[in-house]
């Protein structure tokens, strides 16, 4: 979730809540901010459709800005934003009046005017141009590179992956894949609710076509989707994900009471507030202790899950130890004899 989006008081939680946690924080597309370093943990600092961060001011991507953020050691991954389970195919705009200077400095962004995210990256209009793009952004800051995507149509993940193997330095080292269920700060309730493949169904697409083209070493799966409880991680990590990351299970530990007024900056919690007395009333240092405990917390079930399952960890789970039942709920099963 990009700063700008949410208030500093709430990336700061987020920073140290993950620090403490032993996790990583994505920065989402609005850039990399001094909140996002201060707590000292890991970030994955994300390229979106308007490159924030790492753009010329005419919005193209700059090889000196990439090179200055890989420079931070804290930052270990770059991730390209193809779309989010929110809303696929669709854009955004930040209204210049949320353009101050501090979010002007980090995005790359002339202050007070509007800034349009376009609907998709203008220089990546084929697979190959994906492919190139991957390998540029690797080669200039020398660390992994991720896409993140929502799955629609297989015949693109079969065109991507065969692509992958026939020139291998195409290849992400990570795809991240989104449902369709996705949340954001503002998004058409249409796209929200009814665009993009929901997790049941892409998490095993992506994991089955990864498969195939012979890239399950080559090739790690993040999936999201409001798998914020520990039954949802488990399920997802079943069914060959590496790893699940989650938004909108942060913000509930930071105290978001889902009062659907993150576009308007009155947010009354202070996560996406722009008011400065709102935002007063969130302490970083007492919300980066939740963000840590749900983190903990949530990892300790999955573990705990998993030794149910004879398990020792769960890196162990494999799609025998889940079983859906009726009510869509996930169950698990010790597969030992
Ligand atoms: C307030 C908010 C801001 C977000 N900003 C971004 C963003 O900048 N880039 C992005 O790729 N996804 C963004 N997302 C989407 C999340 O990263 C995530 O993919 C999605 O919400 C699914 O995870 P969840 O169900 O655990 O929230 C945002 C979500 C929320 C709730």
């Amino acid at each position: 979730m990009s700063f700008g989006a949410l208030s500093p008081a709430a990336v700061l939680a987020l920073s140290r809540g993950a620090k403490a946690a032993g996790i990583w924080m994505a920065t989402g597309e609005g850039g990399l901010s001094r909140y996002h370093l201060e707590g000292g943990g890991d970030i994955v600092m994300q390229i979106g459709t308007a490159k924030y961060g790492v753009r010329n001011l005419d919005g193209t991507l700059s090889d000196d800005k990439l090179r200055e953020i890989a420079a931070h050691p804290q930052v270990k991954m770059f991730e390209v934003k193809l779309a989010q389970g929110a809303k696929p195919g669709k854009g955004g705009i930040l209204p210049g009046n949320k353009v101050t200077p501090e979010i002007a400095a980090i995005r790359g962004i002339p202050v007070g005017e509007d800034s349009i995210s376009p609907n998709r990256h203008r220089d990546i209009g084929s697979i190959a141009e994906l492919g190139a793009f991957v390998h540029r952004v690797r080669s200039v800051t020398g660390k992994p590179v991720g896409v993140k995507i929502v799955a629609g149509q297989p015949g693109f993940l079969n065109d991507w992956l065969n692509d992958c193997v026939m020139h291998p330095q195409h290849c992400p080292d990570y795809i991240q894949i989104d449902g369709g269920e996705g949340g954001t700060g503002a998004a058409p309730a249409a796209l929200a609710d009814y665009v993009g493949l929901p997790i049941t169904l892409a998490l095993p697409m992506v994991v089955e076509a990864r498969d195939r083209h012979g890239l399950t070493e080559r090739i790690r799966i993040l999936a999201s989707g409001k798998l914020i409880t520990p039954d949802k991680v488990a399920w997802a990590l079943c069914m060959g994900a590496d790893f699940v990351v989650s938004a909108r299970g942060f913000m509930f530990s930071l105290g978001c009471i889902q009062a659907m007024k993150c576009g308007s900056g009155k947010c009354p919690t202070g996560v996406a507030s722009v008011d400065e007395r709102l935002r007063q009333g969130l302490d970083p240092t007492d919300k980066g202790n939740r963000v840590a405990m749900y983190a903990q917390q949530v990892i300790h079930t999955v573990e705990t899950i998993s030794h149910s399952c004879g398990l020792t960890d769960p890196s162990g789970f494999s799609v025998d130890n889940v079983t859906a039942t009726e009510s869509g709920v996930a169950g698990f099963r010790n597969t030992a004899h």
